[in-house]
């Protein structure tokens, strides 16, 4: 039975892991040897990595994969793509090459809105907090001028702060929902400290407001942080071609391939339980790239979920339609991103994934990790809609079965050549791969 520890951050890395050694592990020698074998042998490189976080044991590996041939407004982009599931990254290239032939991808910005808020309750009358909030407004954006000045320079800072009463979902409760432009960086700090300012001075501004009440001077400040949720910060990437030029597969026709895709979207647009499943895939290719490029997945992941049920039906991120013999497929969705600061300029492998994507604008990047989301949407449902998606699964899932089961180069070369006829499990890898040793 593991003890309790106190001071766990104090004790060097050494130290943890072998007191987690002891404590969580029936084979501590090789739990310490597994964790120090993940350890980079370039020790600058290594420190890096353990200060990211707090009580760092050892490395965690993604492959980095890269999927070419992505044309996206003209030019002809190499994505880096981080991601532990197999099939992804051959999808997003198969995608990116068939769109290639057809005048590649379009994306367009349609807007760049960040957003954060200041969450407070005030007992009193509503219409004087109104008449306050008027007053102290250009009080409230003068306060937050040391913090604004440089991202102004830049073009960004504070768009506009709004005082909204939502005393008719909660008694009493109120907010300042500030609106921000943070240009190239994520802005997560940046809106933090300014709500967090924000809130200073309204509270502060509150206690010498002669008409207020008492009462009404103590606003109560319950928190102030920006929201994953943007829907003013989206981004819209499409692809078009004559409907005969979608000769997928020589045993669909075109025109009954476009169909398929359509319905395909449809039914995603009316039932929840494809819906979800249809945008994971769509997220298999924007998380790859958000993570290569030392973006952050959960806020990408919170927002993109929450701006599909925006109108209170979850539905497709994706868009699919046939006109005048044109086949249009499109996404739409909100991505705050930076490509600059946090990890973008101190993780290496970061720092590199931008480089290989021309080191872009936010709002490029916004463009190029939509088009890895439509393209990932694309090879699904092409898959999907035609001969599932087993078979293209099922020859990745065989080799890391054979990886697994330690077979070696020549032995993966025979059975991979096997089972290209018959259907992958574990048992039957397994045993084919036995009988190969015992032969
Ligand atoms: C698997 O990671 C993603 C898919 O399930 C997406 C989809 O069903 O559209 C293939």
């Amino acid at each position: 039975m593991p003890t309790p520890i106190s001071g766990f951050s104090k004790l060097t890395k050494e130290e943890k892991i072998n007191w987690l050694a002891t404590q969580y592990s029936t084979e501590s020698k090789s739990t310490i040897a597994i964790l120090k074998n993940y350890w980079n042998s370039d020790t600058n490189l290594q420190q890096l990595h353990d200060e990211f976080i707090e009580n760092t044991i050892s490395n965690f590996y993604l492959p980095l994969g890269i999927a070419p041939n992505f044309l996206i407004n003209n030019n002809l982009l190499a994505i880096p793509m981080a991601i532990e599931e197999s099939s992804v990254v051959a999808a997003a290239s198969r995608s990116a090459k068939f769109w290639l032939e057809r005048g590649g991808f379009k994306a367009t910005i349609l807007g760049t809105e960040k957003v954060g808020q200041v969450h407070f309750i005030f007992k009193g009358d509503s219409k004087k907090l109104t008449t306050f909030f008027g007053k102290i407004k250009p009080v409230l954006l003068s306060s937050t001028k040391h913090l604004t000045q440089s991202m102004e320079k830049r073009g960004g800072g504070i768009l506009d702060i709004v005082l909204r009463d939502k005393t008719d979902v909660l008694p009493d409760y109120f907010q300042l929902h500030c609106t921000f432009e943070t240009k190239d960086a994520m802005g997560a700090n940046f809106i933090n400290s300014c709500l967090e300012q924000l809130a200073k001075t309204i509270k502060d501004e509150a206690k010498k407001y002669s008409s207020f009440t008492q009462i009404e001077k103590e606003i109560e400040m319950v928190m102030s942080i920006l929201s994953n949720y943007v829907p003013n910060c989206v981004v819209r990437a499409e692809v078009s071609c004559p409907i005969d030029d979608l000769n997928v597969k020589a045993d669909i026709t075109p025109i009954a391939f476009a169909n398929k895709i359509v319905r395909a979207v449809q039914i995603a647009n009316v039932e929840p339980h494809r819906a979800v499943t249809h945008n994971k895939g769509i997220m298999n290719g924007v998380d790859a790239v958000v993570l290569a490029t030392g973006n952050d997945f959960r806020a990408i992941e919170a927002g993109v979920h929450a701006y599909a049920a925006k109108d209170g039906y979850y539905r497709s991120l994706t868009s699919a339609s046939i006109k005048e013999n044109i086949f249009n497929f499109s996404i739409e969705l909100p991505l705050a991103l930076g490509t600059v600061g946090g990890l973008t300029s101190i993780h290496p492998l970061a720092k590199l994934s931008l480089e290989i994507l021309q080191k872009p604008s936010a709002e490029e990047l916004m463009q190029i990790i939509a088009v890895a989301g439509l393209a990932q949407n694309f090879a699904a449902l092409s898959a999907l809609v035609t001969t599932g998606i087993q078979e293209g699964h099922m020859k990745m899932h065989l080799g890391n079965i054979l990886n697994q089961l330690e077979a070696t180069v020549a032995e993966k070369h025979i059975l991979t050549k096997r089972f290209s006829k018959e259907t992958v499990s574990h048992t039957a890898v397994a045993e084919a791969l036995k009988d190969l040793k015992n032969n």
